[in-house]
């Protein structure tokens, strides 16, 4: 079978990883990656040997890469000819209007968290709904924070057959690479109550009964979600085979915190700059095991999401699901990460 040929509509944050995770799958391959115009990004594209295009056709647009030292391959047109699959990682809210030319090219489409899960009716999760997307037209891997909950709470509610969620949260300020957003001295609370975050769960695993609140404070590293999960009666599990449970699902991490010195996210990102992934990132959720409580039916734990990459495996495998190349999400997903967890697992 050929190889699934890949765009990614945007080499931002989130476009320049993935870029990353498809060219290294032997099973798929970049055709192109787009900018607005010239800035230090390309740079990445050129050194990757990704060819460089410009989100728009306009030829002034397209012209401006070369007056910056780049060289581009065309617009967004050309970029998409020449694929079976576009990964949109535009900033949030461009989604109907590229949703609306990737339509025109008859093109399939994945979106990122930023849209809406109504701009395309279904949403993705490798753990949650892969076999309901195999074959899809156009799709949206949810976002970090929703990414995070279903890793943890798909196994969970698989387990007990029902489950009923209250979590909160604590949201980093703002990516490290970003300068324009805050809080830099304050603790902002999300006054729409309930926050997107857990509700949005619902959108890959409507079983899971869920509501959360959210706080943004000033740090940049990870999130943190401090989670109440209550179980159903008969549900037969204690704090250790929660542990358990979790140790054995996939880009889970199940650790102590005090024993391994590993008790804030400072640290825990520091691991995982350890590990020696690209750009330090940690595709896995954190979880501490000293913080896991089952008190009777009701379960509490904390966890830790590296925002800026735990999505970007999932998009390897919604590339999957939308080509139909690979039914099995377990398979997927195991192709996927030991093709990019360099160095050493933990
Ligand atoms: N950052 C995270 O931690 C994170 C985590 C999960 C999900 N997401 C979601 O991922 C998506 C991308 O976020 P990001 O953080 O990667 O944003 P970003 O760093 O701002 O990157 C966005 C990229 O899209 C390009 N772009 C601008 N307008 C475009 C358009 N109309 N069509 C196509 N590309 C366009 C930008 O080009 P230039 O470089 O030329 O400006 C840039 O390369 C959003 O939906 C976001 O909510 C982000």
């Amino acid at each position: 079978m050929s190889n699934t040929r890949v765009a990614i509509n945007g080499y931002g944050t989130i476009g320049k990883r993935v870029a990353d995770a498809v060219d290294a799958q032997d099973d798929m391959e970049i055709v192109g990656v787009t900018k607005t115009g010239p800035s230090f990004g390309c740079d990445l594209a050129v050194k990757k040997g990704f060819p460089l295009y410009c989100t728009s056709d306009d030829p002034e647009r397209i012209a401006s890469f070369a007056a910056g030292g780049y060289e581009c391959a065309g617009g967004l047109s050309d970029l998409l000819a020449s694929s079976d699959i576009v990964v949109d990682c535009s900033p949030g809210k461009h989604g109907e209007e590229n949703l609306a030319t990737y339509r025109t090219v008859g093109i399939k489409a994945i979106f990122q968290g930023g849209e809406k899960h109504a701009l395309t009716g279904l949403s993705y999760t490798s753990s949650a709904n892969h076999a309901a997307n195999l074959n899809a037209d156009a799709t949206r891997v949810v976002s970090c924070n929703t990414t995070g909950l279903s890793r943890t709470l798909v196994p969970l509610h698989d387990h007990c057959g029902s489950l009923k969620v209250e979590c909160t949260m604590i949201r980093r300020a703002a990516d490290p690479g970003d300068s324009k957003k805050g809080p830099i001295n304050a603790i902002k609370p999300v006054l729409k109550v309930p926050s997107h975050h857990g509700p949005d769960v619902k959108t890959v695993k409507p079983e899971i009964e869920i509501n959360s609140l959210a706080v943004a404070v000033p740090t940049t590293i990870m999130h943190v979600h401090a989670i109440i999960a209550d179980l159903p009666e008969g549900h037969g599990l204690s704090t250790e085979s929660v542990i358990d449970l979790w140790k054995a699902q996939p880009r889970v991490i199940v650790m102590a915190g005090e024993a391994n010195r590993l008790t804030t996210t400072a640290e825990v990102m520091e691991m995982a700059r350890d590990i020696g992934r690209k750009w330090g990132d940690l595709h896995e959720i954190f979880v501490w095991e000293d913080g896991v409580s089952l008190q009777g039916d009701r379960l509490y734990y904390f966890q830790a999401i590296h925002q800026e990459s735990d999505v970007i495996p999932e998009n390897v495998d919604a590339i999957r699901a939308l080509m139909g190349t690979e039914t099995d999400w377990r398979a997927s997903v195991a192709r996927t990460d030991a093709a990019i967890s360099h160095y050493y697992n933990l």
